[in-house]
């Protein structure tokens, strides 16, 4: 499958982008117990940094990969510009990483083992954690009025496919942020528009473009025009698992 992030790299922060003060909590939370000044940091399938630019400002070192070029230069572009020197990216697939064992404190993945073998990627994280490292995976649940425009979106292409569950674990996460998403009709347009979301991919382009015809109408006749105000609520889950219990 093409890697459809080399195609959304521009538009992803637009789409995807936490609250500052979700990442702080996050980053304060994951580092609690350990020496920042000290600390290295792995973020396998790290985008365009959303996570990995907050964390290289608080330890000494992150180490970004990512399997989609595109993504790692926005990255880069953002730690650029704020004239960080201890972040480093790296090509490379999760279940391959292209780094030495037992190299990392801490490893985090955000809404990428879902893509990946995730056998093979845990296996892989485990190789590069130091003994008293840790695994930290993140999501960030869909709030409510992003599933219901999914399902408007699902119904205009004509398929009964739900959203692919990010949810990699059936236990209650370690830390659990609630956090308020605003944003207006025509930002989830724009969003869909660029292909932003998994469901858009796979469609050849005019059948996309059909179906964006048909959501768009859709969307108008529920909500009325693009200006409209959308708001819930939505949840950051965070789990922490020592490398001994990976
Ligand atoms: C939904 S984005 C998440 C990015 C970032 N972790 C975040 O939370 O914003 C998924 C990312 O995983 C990357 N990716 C997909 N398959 C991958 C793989 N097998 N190994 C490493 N990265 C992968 C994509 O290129 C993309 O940048």
């Amino acid at each position: 499958m093409a890697n459809y992030y080399d195609r959304i790299a521009d538009t992803y922060d637009a789409t995807r982008e936490y609250p500052t003060a979700v990442v702080g909590a996050v980053v304060d939370f994951v580092l609690s117990d350990r020496d920042r000044k000290r600390t290295t940091l792995i973020d396998v399938g790290a985008g365009t940094g959303l996570l990995s630019i907050p964390f290289a400002r608080a330890v000494r070192r992150v180490v970004a990969v990512d399997v989609s070029q595109q993504m790692l230069e926005v990255l880069d572009r953002k730690a650029n510009a704020e004239g960080l020197t201890n972040i480093d990216t790296k090509i490379g697939a999760a279940q391959g990483l292209p780094v030495p064992a037992a190299t990392f404190d801490v490893a985090i993945t955000s809404h990428v083992l879902h893509l990946t073998d995730r056998q093979k990627s845990l296996c892989e994280i485990k190789r590069v954690l130091r003994n008293d490292g840790a695994h930290v995976d993140c999501r960030c649940n869909w709030p409510e009025h992003r599933r219901k425009i999914e399902s408007i979106w699902l119904a205009s292409r004509g398929s009964a496919q739900v959203a692919q569950s990010m949810a990699v674990d059936s236990r209650p996460p370690d830390l659990r942020i609630p956090w308020r998403l605003e944003e207006t009709v025509g930002d989830r347009l724009a969003a869909y528009e660029s292909r932003a979301h998994g469901s858009c991919w796979g469609l050849g382009d005019e059948a996309f473009a059909n179906a964006f015809a048909k959501f768009k109408y859709a969307v108008l006749e529920e909500y009325g025009s693009e200006s409209q105000p959308l708001a819930s609520e939505s949840h950051f889950e965070v789990f922490v698992t020592p490398r001994s219990r990976i």
